[in-house]
């Protein structure tokens, strides 16, 4: 009998690019990914993979629906997303940090309604929600960092990599919310049907976190 596929969603990107090189070190490579075109579904049947790359905040969607078996996933999408599957491993790549950032010359004033902008509205509500303090979500796409500089929030809940952005736009971190790195996550019922060589996968990519 031929061997199943597994099927994996990777983050287009950056991040995904790294994280499919520990695939490629792991035994799980896929020459044809290399070539240059605008495919987004690549498969190297002798090793039972099939690959697809797709935006990083949907790839808990593929997973958790059964569209791919694993996937990689930020654990910013994690936290926010909440998706019903395994978490297998902790890549230990994709480092950064889910903080709150505000002008340098923000107090505050725990009086008032405090104005928060941000992508990820689930960490920010929990967030403030565990502080007991009422605040007013305003939810954006991208560019976060511009809200408070015009006015339009307080704060920001967003994420830190190398502080760059906030530098060159005159913010500061003012909370650490949770520290983030990508994790190897799995549909659950996959890994009851597919389970040694989902195993045999997670060994593999151990191995790549160890070697870090
Ligand atoms: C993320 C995040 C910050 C930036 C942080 O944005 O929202 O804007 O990266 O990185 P740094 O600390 O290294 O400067 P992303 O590139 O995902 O774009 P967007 O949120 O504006 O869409």
């Amino acid at each position: 009998m031929s061997k199943e596929m597994l099927n994996i969603a990777l983050p287009k990107g950056r991040l995904g690019e790294k994280v499919y090189s520990m695939f490629e070190k792991a035994g799980y490579e896929c020459p044809s990914i290399h070539e240059k075109n605008r495919k987004l579904i690549f498969e190297n049947e002798e090793k039972g993979v099939r690959y697809f790359w797709v935006k990083p905040s949907d790839v808990a969607i593929y997973v958790e629906r059964g569209a791919a078996d694993i996937g990689v996933a930020g654990k910013d999408i994690l936290n926010e997303y909440e998706p019903n599957v395994y978490e297998l491993l902790d890549l230990n790549t994709g480092i950064c940090k889910m903080m709150v950032a505000a002008p340098a010359n923000f107090h505050d004033d725990k009086s008032r309604t405090l104005r928060v902008a941000t992508k990820f509205v689930n960490v920010a509500r929990t967030y403030y929600a565990s502080k007991s303090r009422d605040i007013d979500i305003i939810k954006l796409n991208g560019s976060i960092e511009i809200a408070p500089i015009l006015g339009l929030s307080d704060v920001i809940v967003d994420i830190v990599e190398t502080g760059t952005t906030l530098r060159e736009n005159n913010l500061k971190v003012y909370e650490d919310i949770f520290p983030i790195s990508a994790r190897l996550i799995s549909n659950k019922s996959s890994f009851q049907f597919k389970t040694s060589q989902i195993e045999d996968l997670v060994e593999a990519m151990k191995v790549q976190v160890d070697r870090k």
